[in-house]
């Protein structure tokens, strides 16, 4: 019967989440998918799409309630939808800053807070979220997108001992670079100050050959499904090139984890 679970994961017509969500649906599993325009995508996809917008809490609020008409259970609920926000601190508006954070971090929170009374109520069901390795260590020139998945770290741990009594189970997965559309739909700083061009660039070049260099997101959904599989899943998983290595190295040996990071950056 494991494999009539159902599911709800947000942000499932792209990259990472449309990976996961098939995976699953291809699993035997009852996938409930989200997206902001569900008609566009609605026959590109083996399952249903409702209408979400984690940016509005009128959307979350109907998109719970729909779900809910449509089953009684919620036995796993996948945050996933999130963008990616480029440029320094300094070329980055408050606004900006705070428009990310709605997405991918209040989003997630009020997702968990909406769903959590149903999965209280059945006492089982399990919260999975997609972090990121950003999530675990630094990188320049995405500060308030490595600060929002250290955000989504920091609640989800906490949240984790909270509800283990009710046998609701939490975990982060924490991906590396995977291919995606990630990098297309990024926002971008609005401000430009010259006295960052020259390191901007390397960052940028960087991230751009990473990307392009990465593979597609099929890990971060074999894990997911593991995670779902499990019976006593662990809090953090991270998951594709270097994700395991490099916040250990940066824990243990700090002096030769930033040399290295400098270095590999060219700054
Ligand atoms: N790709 C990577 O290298 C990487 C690494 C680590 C972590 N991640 C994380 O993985 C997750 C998925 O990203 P991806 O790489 O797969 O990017 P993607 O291909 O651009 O997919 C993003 C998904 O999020 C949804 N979304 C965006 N804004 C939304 C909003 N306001 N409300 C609801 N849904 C929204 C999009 O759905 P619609 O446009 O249909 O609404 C889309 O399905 C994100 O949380 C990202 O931070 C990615």
């Amino acid at each position: 019967m494991a494999n009539k679970q159902t599911v709800l994961i947000t942000g499932a017509t792209s990259g990472i989440g449309l990976q996961i969500a098939t995976k699953l649906h291809d699993n035997g599993y009852s996938v409930f998918g989200t997206s902001r325009n569900p008609a566009k995508y609605a026959d590109k996809v083996p399952f249903p799409l409702l209408a979400l917008d984690v940016t509005s809490t009128e959307s979350i609020n109907d998109c719970v309630k729909l779900l809910l008409t449509k089953t009684p259970v919620l036995d796993v609920l996948i945050n996933n939808a999130g963008v990616f926000l480029s440029g320094s601190i300094e070329e980055t508006t408050i606004e900006q800053a705070y428009k990310h954070f709605e997405t991918n971090f209040w989003g997630a929170v009020k997702i968990t807070r909406a769903f959590l009374p149903v999965m209280r109520g059945q006492r089982s069901g399990k919260i999975i979220t997609t972090g990121s390795l950003v999530g675990l260590i630094g990188i320049p020139f995405s500060s308030y997108y490595s600060a929002s998945k250290h955000a989504l770290e920091g609640f989800f741990k906490s949240l984790r001992f909270e509800v283990k009594k009710f046998n609701i189970q939490v975990s982060v997965v924490e991906p590396a670079f995977f291919k995606t559309n990630i990098d297309a739909a990024s926002e971008h700083a609005v401000e430009s100050i010259k006295d960052y061009d020259d390191i901007r660039k390397l960052a940028n070049d960087f991230a751009e050959k990473s990307i392009a260099a990465a593979p597609e997101p099929k890990p971060v959904a074999d894990i997911v499904l593991k995670i779902i599989q499990d019976k006593n899943p662990k809090f953090s998983y991270p998951v594709g090139k270097n994700s395991k290595l490099l916040p250990v190295l940066q824990l243990l040996a700090p002096g030769s984890y930033e040399k290295g990071f400098l270095k590999k950056l060219k700054f």
